[in-house]
């Protein structure tokens, strides 16, 4: 059978790991702003890399500069754009993610009017893809709300975040209706692991941590749930996806009691896309809240904007899995993507930590299907590592070897039945890391000379995936 005639090949990025130029043309700050690159944390300790404190934040805004703070000149491709869309197109690319920074049309989230400079960057973006012929995919929020409404409004725990968001969605769909793809949240289900860069809680500001943090899920799902609405009504034939981090979990073992906690994690993972395909929440999760003394602020006004306005499709990241025992005693962990969890000794791990599973891709397509019967989307999708740049050329077998894996893993499951719409591989051109702020964490098609400190000249080289990648596009997926 083979992927659709009309599969949307490409790449993915996110203003805040892409753009820099943090301070320019009316930009304000975003939690992205203030995440520091830590060199003396090891780069498998998930949880010390992503936490952020009041006082880190303090000391963040005082420094003024971007030394620390990688995210605040990325690969400067607030500059580079042209140049780097260039190259997408010579790829063949026939869909560009990308997000565009609340913070440049919104700098603090609730001021009155948009920032005009703002709005005339992403305009000349989405023209020069255009130009190419490449789609738009944009995420409306990707990891960088405004510093501000964290700060002042305790970020997405507070329903002011919903009109503010919905606010800034409105300008995005009315400034751009030639957007025809849509996602809401990324990994919107990251709320309770990342809360500060998900949804700007401050932890040590927090009262009751777990609350809040579901209270901000809660209000991402209306928020997204209201936009979908309005992207619908504004753009007529728009299509609005959500977003999941797909943590795909085996059991440890065949004994149940490791089968129960690995199905536990996998429902858990689930549940998200549950209210933003379903409508509702299930009943498993209520009475997770339940157990957990989880009282959320739900009106049934909200209750029925979820109802009613549910995604077209559904995105979703795939670079890993995990697995799960009823004991974890001695079982041995390590990282993955905004998760530390059980390592499975069957597979391989990238030097951060992260296990290749191919099959696991093909496995969660199956899942995802199975239960919601929408299109698919796999928007994120690679492998981080470390490149080396000789002689202007850089020869990443592993990461061919990576994406052909999966790309095959994708076949299958297109084969099998699996509606899916396209594919973008995470950061198609290297950029900084959500995690780990490094620029070393690798996953592109394209080299950029910069090192985690930001020295180099920033140039950017074609890596041996980039042939290889622009043939698999030519053939659509048919020669691997
Ligand atoms: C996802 C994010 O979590 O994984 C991206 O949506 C991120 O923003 C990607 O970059 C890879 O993670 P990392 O930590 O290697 O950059």
């Amino acid at each position: 059978m083979g992927f659709r005639k009309d599969f949307l090949w490409g790449g993915a990025i996110a203003a805040n790991q892409v753009e820099g130029a943090w301070n320019i043309d009316g930009k304000g700050l975003s939690v992205a702003d203030v995440a520091t690159y830590k060199p003396d944390v090891d780069v498998k300790d998930y949880k010390k890399n992503v936490a952020v404190t009041t006082k880190d934040i303090e000391e963040a805004i005082q420094a003024g500069n971007d030394k620390y703070y990688p995210k605040r000149r990325g690969i400067d491709g607030y500059h580079h754009y042209q140049e780097d869309i260039r190259l997408f197109a010579e790829m063949g690319f026939k869909v560009l993610r990308f997000s565009i920074a609340w913070t440049r049309i919104f700098p603090n989230g609730d001021e009155k009017e948009p920032n005009q400079a703002g709005i005339a960057f992403y305009r000349q973006v989405i023209n020069e893809l255009k130009k190419y012929h490449i789609e738009p995919l944009v995420t409306l929020s990707h990891y960088e709300m405004p510093l501000a409404m964290a700060t002042k409004y305790s970020g997405w725990a507070s329903k002011q975040a919903i009109d503010e968001f919905v606010k800034f969605a409105k300008v995005c769909f009315e400034s751009f209706p030639d957007v025809k793809y849509w996602l809401t949240f990324n990994e919107i289900d990251s709320v309770t692991r990342h809360p500060f860069t998900s949804a700007g809680i401050i932890p040590d500001q927090s009262k009751n941590l777990l609350q809040d943090e579901y209270q901000a899920l809660h209000n991402q799902f209306v928020a997204s749930a209201m936009v979908t609405k309005i992207a619908h009504e504004l753009i007529p034939g728009s299509q609005i996806g959500c977003m999941l981090t797909k943590l795909t979990t085996y059991p440890a073992t065949s004994k149940p009691d490791d089968v129960l906690v690995a199905l536990n994690k996998n429902l858990l993972n689930y549940f998200p896309a549950d209210v933003q395909v379903k409508g509702a929440y299930p009943s498993l999760v209520l009475d997770y809240f339940a157990k957990n003394h989880i009282k959320l602020d739900i009106t049934d006004e909200e209750k029925a904007i979820l109802r009613e306005n549910t995604v077209d499709f559904i995105s979703f990241s795939y670079y890993m899995s995990m697995i799960a025992a009823g004991d974890e005693n001695g079982l041995e962990m390590t990282a993955g993507n905004t998760v530390v969890g059980g390592k499975n000794p069957y597979l391989e791990t990238t030097p951060w930590g992260w296990s290749i599973d191919p099959l696991g891709l093909q496995i969660s397509l199956l899942e995802l299907y199975d239960r919601y019967q929408k299109p698919l989307f796999i928007v994120e999708n690679g492998m981080g590592t470390n490149d080396k740049l000789e002689n202007g050329k850089v020869h990443d077998e592993y990461r061919i070897n990576y994406f052909r894996e999966h790309f095959k893993a994708m076949r299958q499951a297109v084969d099998a039945g699996v509606d899916l719409m396209g594919y973008t591989s995470w950061g198609p051109i290297d950029l900084v890391s959500a995690s780990t702020s490094q620029m070393s964490k690798r996953y592109g098609f394209i080299y950029v000379d910069l090192d985690d400190e930001g020295n180099g000249t920033g140039k950017r080289y074609k890596k041996d995936s980039f042939d290889w990648y622009k043939h698999v596009i030519a053939t659509n997926g048919e020669e691997l």
